[in-house]
């Protein structure tokens, strides 16, 4: 069936790609104005003819116009049932991950992490979601998580962009769709559930892969998820990801027992994938700091363990945007 309102969002964004009023696209048509916002808001559609010339006029097939964007099959080369998502895992929550994603919905962190991403962007997020949307394309938002990594600020620059909202857990791929369903129900966005170490999609189709801190979380080899982002992006292809880490520096001003406990437990806080990322293939690199957490404030695994120790742990956040 054909869904007229992102019909009508999608016409919207191509009128206002070409910079012409609705008025201007009236007087092109030979149509009044209000028959342009009819369409353009849903309520009607325009004749077989008139569908035509604006095909013409917007390179857009009328199939890209009417049709609901498909675009996880087309990669994955493989078709899905309709219910808006595709399973590359189990439709069920893997048993350790249970109670983390039963909190998720009852505690509606969803709704509440956009809440605050559309009320109080800082300025470096706003800058990267900038980038992201400016670069185009396919931007596939890998590791999506509760918080949403870029997407909820990429959606904010541009509510007609092309996403695909991805997370290794079911429950945090349906949540969103549920959300954003009711939320703006974007004309151009998809869901899938993967495992970002073994991305379903073919080699070199993918514009942007946008990771606001799955990989540094990552279930799974990370340099792994690193090659198989290079591997789905397309030459020139971004890949903007960001994660924290402990410098040596501070790993150097901890008490000697606190550094020997963290590297036993917790080697994975002293990586900072750089490494890693020259060895997936990226070879144009900026790495920028974009700021800094301290286990004193937080409440995750790692701040109880630095608790733990009597020591309060500075971790450094950054933004890395990978070329391939
Ligand atoms: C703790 S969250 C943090 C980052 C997240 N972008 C956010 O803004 O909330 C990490 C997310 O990465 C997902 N994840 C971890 N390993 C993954 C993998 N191998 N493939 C896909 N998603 C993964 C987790 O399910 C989780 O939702």
């Amino acid at each position: 069936m054909i869904n007229k309102v992102h019909f009508g969002k999608r016409i919207s964004s191509y009128r206002r790609n070409l910079e012409l009023s609705q008025t201007q696209l009236a007087e092109k048509l030979g149509v009044t104005p209000q028959a342009v916002s009819k369409w353009e808001c849903g309520t009607a559609l325009p004749d077989i003819d008139l569908l035509l010339t604006l095909s013409h006029l917007y390179q857009v097939s009328i199939n890209d116009m009417l049709e609901e964007p498909n675009l996880v099959s087309k990669l994955a080369n493989r078709p899905f049932d309709m219910d808006g998502i595709a399973y590359f895992v189990s439709k069920t929550e893997r048993e350790h991950n249970v109670a983390w994603a039963q909190q998720i919905v009852n505690d509606s962190w969803i709704a509440r992490n956009w809440e605050s991403q559309m009320s109080s962007i800082s300025q470096a997020r706003h800058n990267i979601a900038q980038r992201i949307v400016s670069h185009g394309g396919v931007i596939l938002e890998i590791g999506t998580g509760p918080g949403g990594g870029y997407m909820p600020c990429i959606l904010k620059h541009n509510p007609e962009a092309v996403v695909i909202i991805s997370d290794l857990s079911p429950t945090v791929v349906n949540e969103w769709k549920r959300f954003l369903d009711k939320e703006m129900d974007p004309p151009n966005v998809s869901y899938a559930a993967f495992d970002f170490c073994e991305i379903p999609f073919s080699d070199c189709s993918i514009d942007v892969v946008s990771d606001g801190g799955g990989i540094g979380n990552a279930e799974g080899d990370k340099g792994n998820a690193l090659k198989e982002a290079w591997r789905v992006l397309k030459p020139g292809g971004l890949l903007v990801t960001s994660t924290g880490f402990v410098t040596k520096e501070t790993f150097a001003s901890l008490p000697a027992y606190a550094q020997r406990v963290l590297q036993e437990k917790r080697p994975d806080i002293f990586i900072d994938l750089y490494e890693e990322t020259v060895l997936a293939g990226f070879r144009k690199i900026d790495s920028i700091i974009s700021g800094y957490w301290y286990t004193a404030d937080d409440d995750s695994s790692i701040a109880n363990l630095a608790r733990e120790l009597g020591v309060n742990l500075k971790f450094t956040s950054y933004v890395r945007f990978c070329e391939k």
